[in-house]
């Protein structure tokens, strides 16, 4: 391993050395044959950037406005499921680096530690992802929990009305709480670190699930999640997720301009262009790709944000200059954290930063609001 850590996949190596494989894999891969987790990758990396010269550069700053708030950097940590499995707490920890780098956490629904606890520990307001569940009293619970911790964004994530199959889970026998099995007692016995922070840590299953997730025993994550979530909803269960929650309101996982048409009817402040990360639909248009067009339907309608497959600023850039107001990142930051816990995190955040604020530099913008697609290079 290398003593200077500066790239995305110095940290992804590290993660992959410390935490066990089933857990490493869950990060780290996609759904069925990977082809659209590949698209996200390749298709940023395909685009080319104008380098431009001589221009005044002073005062560069990759500051930007999303929603009405300040973001030092248009980079924000994508909502995780499991993530306090990564590391001891790891959502709290994630969170408290976010907040030090001024930029936006999202916490899952899906999380280890519950809302309360990271609000608590934070003190801070966190961004709040919902899926939406099988039982309505429990969605409405959830709302009324985000508006207590005075989350001031609620994200309903749409693209997983049923979860497309993640072929390593269920080999790798992934299980919350993590299981110690002969099978796995070698490569846990060997990353002492995870041992001892999670396996022997307090918490270790779904933390805002506690009515409502199996508490009396080990559960297949991949059986269990099958059952809860709910393959009817539609866009009117958006309106009524609108007519309780009077903050801002976010639309994720949509690739279609039609689809991002319904969600500014149905009354999102922003959508996020995203395919879960090349986790769900395989075959799926890569997010860049799609991009463009649903930036062209909502016009100023809405704030359009971007995830998947960053790995580098410069995927930042691009996003950028393809319509996105700010970006997501889900892996980058989970390696960052499973490597080194929030200093991870944090440094995780740096490093995009840094890339995006060179390439910014390089391509002669000086602000966010300069980077447009004229800066790329049109084949
Ligand atoms: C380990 C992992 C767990 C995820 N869990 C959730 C989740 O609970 N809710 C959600 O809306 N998206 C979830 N996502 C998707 C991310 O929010 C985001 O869309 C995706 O990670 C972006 O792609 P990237 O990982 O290539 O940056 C998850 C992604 C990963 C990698």
């Amino acid at each position: 391993m290398p003593d200077v850590l500066n790239s995305i996949e110095d940290l992804r190596e590290l993660a992959r050395r410390r935490i066990p494989r089933a857990l490493f894999d869950y990060i780290d891969r996609g759904s069925y044959d990977e082809r659209t987790w590949h698209r996200n990758r390749d298709d940023l990396r395909a685009i080319e950037l104008r380098q431009r010269v001589l221009v005044d550069l002073t005062g560069l700053s990759a500051g930007t406005t999303v929603l009405g708030e300040r973001w030092d950097s248009p980079i924000a940590f994508a909502p995780t499921g499991l993530t306090g499995l990564f590391h001891r707490d790891g959502e709290i920890e994630a969170a408290r680096a976010m907040l030090e780098r001024r930029a936006p956490f999202c916490l899952s629904t899906m999380s280890i530690c519950s809302l309360e606890e990271v609000h608590a520990a934070v003190r801070r307001p966190l961004w709040f992802q919902i899926y939406l569940m099988r039982d309505r009293a429990f969605n409405e619970a959830l709302i009324a929990r985000a508006l207590a911790a005075d989350c001031p964004a609620l994200v309903v994530t749409v693209d997983l009305p049923l979860q497309g199959l993640r072929r390593r889970d269920p080999k790798n026998g992934l299980s919350v709480p993590p299981r110690f099995t002969p099978a796995n007692a070698w490569e846990v016995l060997m990353r002492p670190r995870w041992l001892m922070g999670v396996m022997l840590g307090k918490r270790r299953t779904f933390g805002n699930l506690a009515a409502f997730f199996p508490q009396d025993g080990v559960t297949a994550l991949s059986e269990w999640v099958g059952g809860q979530f709910d393959p009817s909803i539609t866009w009117r269960d958006i309106e009524w997720v609108r007519a309780r929650w009077p903050h801002k309101l976010v639309v994720k996982g949509l690739l279609e301009p039609d689809d991002a048409r319904n969600a500014v009817a149905a009354g999102a402040d922003a959508v996020i262009v995203s395919n879960h990360g090349g986790r769900q639909l395989d075959g799926a248009t890569s997010t860049i790709a799609a991009l463009p067009r649903v930036a062209a339907a909502v016009g100023d309608r809405c704030d359009v944000l971007f995830d998947g497959g960053i790995t580098c600023g410069q995927d930042v850039f691009k996003a950028l200059a393809l319509g996105a107001r700010g970006c997501f990142a889900g892996k980058a930051f989970l390696y960052g954290l499973a490597a080194l816990g929030g200093r991870g995190v944090a440094l995780a955040h740096a490093i995009l930063t840094q890339e995006l604020e060179i390439t910014m530099a390089l391509t002669g913008a000086r602000r966010v609001a300069e980077i447009g697609s004229h800066r790329l290079v049109r084949r």
